[in-house]
């Protein structure tokens, strides 16, 4: 079973569509096991975008993350990397498919709604930067038989 970091980014919170996004997961079929509303530090933001420290859009990277709120999730499933990423739509919203998230509520790259995990490594990885083991709940779907085959 994997497990993804979602984030609804600032301006996801600002233009209040939280609601819009977590829905989209939820419909997916996609298992909440985690969420909170918190607002990322520069320490935080850093940790969670090391992987791109260094290139030309980082500063202005970590200055978005940090403008505001976000809602920060685990969801788990089957494929759960995948079936995230393609609800979330391409990286520049421009170019993402209609019906995705950015493909819906995008124009720009730097302003794109969601983080989704890239791996199931990272998945797992960037979980453990935002939930202790504690704050994850262990629960039992009643439609999982009509989700999960
Ligand atoms: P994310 O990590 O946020 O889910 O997005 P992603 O995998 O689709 O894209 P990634 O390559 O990991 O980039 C992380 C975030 O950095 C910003 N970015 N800006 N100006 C630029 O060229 C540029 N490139 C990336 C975006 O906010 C992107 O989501
Ligand atoms: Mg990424």
């Amino acid at each position: 079973m994997e497990r993804t970091l979602i984030l609804v980014k600032p301006d996801g919170v600002q233009r209040g569509l939280m609601g819009e996004i977590i829905g989209r997961f939820e419909r997916r079929g996609l298992k909440l096991i985690g969420m909170k509303f918190l607002q990322m530090t520069p320490a935080l933001a850093e940790e969670h975008y090391a992987v791109h420290k260094g290139r030309p859009f980082y500063d202005a990277l970590v200055a978005y993350i940090t403008s505001g709120p976000v809602v920060a999730m685990v969801w788990e499933g089957n494929d759960a990397i995948a079936a995230a990423r393609s609800t979330i739509g391409a990286t520049k919203p421009a170019e993402a498919a209609p019906g995705s998230i950015r493909g819906d509520f995008g124009m720009e790259i730097g302003r794109n709604l969601v983080h989704g995990s890239d791996s199931p490594e990272n998945g797992m990885l960037e979980a453990a930067i935002y939930f202790s083991d504690d704050e994850l709940v262990n629960w039992s779907r009643v439609t999982d038989s009509w989700i999960i085959e």
